[in-house]
């Protein structure tokens, strides 16, 4: 396991029992609009979709509310036990790592993903093999936290460099290292990966037509398009 891997695991492992309540108030109350507005770029098909890095479930009950039929997955044992709860037996729940999924080419006629992709080595082989388990013609959309830019910027700096930790140290039970890790995390990412590097690699995982919708100032960004 690769320490980016360990270190996501020990990360999400306490979280499980405060997750949606906490995580709502600390993107100030913005994230699960973002998630609705994700699930809506789906086509109300009711098909099969594959919800990756699932959590608690909070974007698995909303396909469900949409009348999707829904494959929960997520390498976190803690956090996939409060999405069972949720889910209640509506969804298949499975504990497995998104680098290398348990199903056929082609399994899923949609796929959805979450927060993901500073958690794993190599984006753009995730991305592969997310892509490869949907079928032709399917919808790919991910949601991912982004660094607004202008004037929004200077305040996100303050937000993530001094609220977020201290929020994070009030809250303790885990919420300590999610409040200093995230801001670095977050603006990491954005380094390594900036969105036309992203493009190009959803277009080599073999995803075309994709669309990009910033939200809430850019601190949230949702991208789709369709598997070819
Ligand atoms: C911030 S949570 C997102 C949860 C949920 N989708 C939401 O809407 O809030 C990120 C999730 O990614 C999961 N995760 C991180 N790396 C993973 C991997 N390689 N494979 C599967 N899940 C992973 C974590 O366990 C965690 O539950």
């Amino acid at each position: 396991m690769s320490a980016r891997t360990a270190h996501a695991r020990d990360l999400f492992a306490p979280l499980g029992p405060t997750y949606d309540r906490v995580g709502a108030a600390l993107s100030l109350g913005q994230d699960p609009r973002w998630r609705r507005f994700l699930v809506s770029r789906l086509p109300r098909d009711g098909g099969h979709v594959l919800d990756v890095a699932a959590g608690t479930g909070l974007v698995s009950a909303e396909l469900l509310r949409r009348g999707f039929r829904v494959t929960a997955l997520d390498q976190s044992p803690e956090m996939l036990a409060v999405a069972r709860a949720r889910l209640g037996g509506r969804a298949e729940v499975v504990e497995a790592s998104a680098e290398s999924l348990p199903f056929e080419d082609a399994h899923f006629d949609h796929l959805t993903v979450t927060y993901l992709f500073r958690y794993v080595d190599d984006p753009g082989a995730t991305l592969a093999e997310l892509a490869r388990v949907v079928r032709p013609g399917g919808l790919v959309a991910s949601l991912e936290f982004g660094v607004p830019g202008g004037l929004a910027r200077p305040l996100w700096d303050l937000y993530v460099g001094v609220g977020l930790p201290l929020a994070g140290r009030v809250l303790g039970r885990g919420w300590d290292e999610v409040g200093s890790f995230l801001g670095g995390s977050i603006r990491d990412f954005w380094e390594r990966y900036p969105l036309e590097r992203q493009l190009a690699l959803w277009r080599d995982a073999g995803v075309d037509g994709i669309e990009v919708r910033r939200l809430s100032l850019g601190g949230g960004v949702v991208l789709w398009g369709l598997r070819t």
